[in-house]
């Protein structure tokens, strides 16, 4: 648990961070064009649309627009914005569901699963068009290990594996398709989207905010201070590893909820298995719990050696973010894991409820202009390299 890179072996940096990008509402409105405009950006699990037809309508308040997500009869899953060409209808009115086309409840077009006009009542009156050339407004939509991701950009910079880089291939082998999902929680918080994030990328916060939950399982009187086992910046993504306490001593309620079923939350000490993905715990700990991988700008994917779990930021506006919480895990073998995993869900969502409870507060604070810049310890880099990332999108390199 030294001050470096475990990626590069560079020296881990503290330092100051401006706060106007927390805050500045012009700062805000570049932000929504030139990074969430151009960022790929996760919005579902392969699973969710498992059959051709299947279908998700995901709002995207950041580009003002609506994402149809749907499977085609090639297997392939597209995503369109959910606009009708004619006059610009909702088309899609449904979140989600199986549907052959979609009919436009306003004039009645219709289009396939492709996003290509089907029926054009009325045709003769429309003679400037011809209906095979048209298709609704796509997004390019890519995935990878499951995750669909889209990229608003009419011309992407990068491809998702570009996009991606080092990340690519790190959680090979991860059975994600495996799990399933066992809990999802979200909130509209009034906070800017980094400030929500930036509570989920570091781990100082253990020993005090989490004083009442999971701090035991974390800080130990060997890392008081919750230092993490590792950290790797990856281009503009990074990854952390989560120290655990072996030597924490379960409460008489995880006693019970764990006695026939391994504990989902807390480490083993048992060495970690070589066969697992090379980029979760790639140091192989053995005292670990989970790692962090923020994927820029939005989205967090966090691997333990059971389960897995994601955290959506989504700005709504410079001071509120939609906060989205999903646990995943294995189907449960029997009544233990189903006592378990139960604990675990909502043993979680108190944990989720001290990690929120600040983030108005300070940016409330941060709004009152007292303070220009904040104060990141080097065990806070991950805070620091996201800015860095959004600052180098804002000042628009290519
Ligand atoms: S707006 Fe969709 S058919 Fe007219
Ligand atoms: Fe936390």
């Amino acid at each position: 648990m030294g001050n470096v890179d475990f990626a590069t072996g560079a020296p881990l940096r503290s330092g100051t961070v401006p706060v106007r990008p927390y805050i500045d509402a012009d700062y805000y409105e570049a932000e929504r064009k030139r990074v969430f405009g151009r960022c790929w950006l996760n919005l579902a699990r392969e699973e969710e649309l498992p059959a051709p037809g299947d279908y998700l309508v995901k709002d995207l308040e950041v580009l003002e627009t609506q994402v149809l997500l749907v499977r085609g009869d090639d297997q392939q899953i597209r995503a369109f914005h959910n606009v009708c060409l004619h006059r610009g209808n909702r088309l899609a009115r449904d979140r989600c569901g199986n549907a052959r086309g979609f009919m436009c409840n306003f004039h009645g077009w219709v289009y396939d699963t492709k996003g290509q006009l089907r029926e054009l009542p009325d045709e003769d009156q429309f003679p400037h068009l011809d209906p095979e050339k048209i298709a609704l407004k796509s997004l390019a939509c890519h995935i990878w290990n499951g995750f669909v991701f889209v990229n608003a950009d009419p011309e992407p910079q990068t491809s998702l594996a570009q996009f991606l880089g080092e990340m690519n291939g790190a959680f090979d082998g991860f059975p994600f398709a495996d799990m399933q999902l066992t809990a999802f929680y979200h909130a509209e918080v009034n906070a800017n989207w980094k400030l929500v994030g930036d509570a989920l990328q570091e781990a100082y916060h253990a020993p005090i905010l989490h004083r009442q939950t999971v701090a035991d399982a974390v800080a130990g009187p060997d890392n008081p201070h919750c230092h993490l086992a590792s950290m790797r910046l990856h281009g503009d993504h990074h990854g952390l590893s989560v120290h655990g306490n072996l030597h924490h001593q379960p409460t008489p309620i995880e006693q019970i909820a764990f006695d026939y079923s391994a504990s989902p939350i807390y480490p083993a000490p048992a060495a970690p298995s070589d066969s697992q993905a090379p980029g979760v715990n790639p140091r192989r700990e053995s005292a670990w719990i989970f790692d962090i991988n923020v994927l820029f700008p939005n989205f967090h994917l966090d691997p333990s050696g059971t389960w897995y779990g994601t955290y959506h930021l989504w700005p709504l506006a410079v001071d509120r973010t939609r906060w989205e919480f999903r646990i995943y895990m294995n189907p449960p073998k029997n009544a233990g894991d189903m006592v378990a995993q139960e604990y675990t869900k909502v043993f979680g969502r108190f944990v989720q409820r001290e990690d929120l409870s600040t983030v108005e507060a300070t940016h409330e604070m941060l709004r009152s202009g007292a303070l220009t810049e904040l104060h990141l310890s080097a065990q806070e880099m991950p805070l620091l390299h996201s800015l860095e990332v959004l600052e180098s999108y804002m000042q628009g390199r290519p």
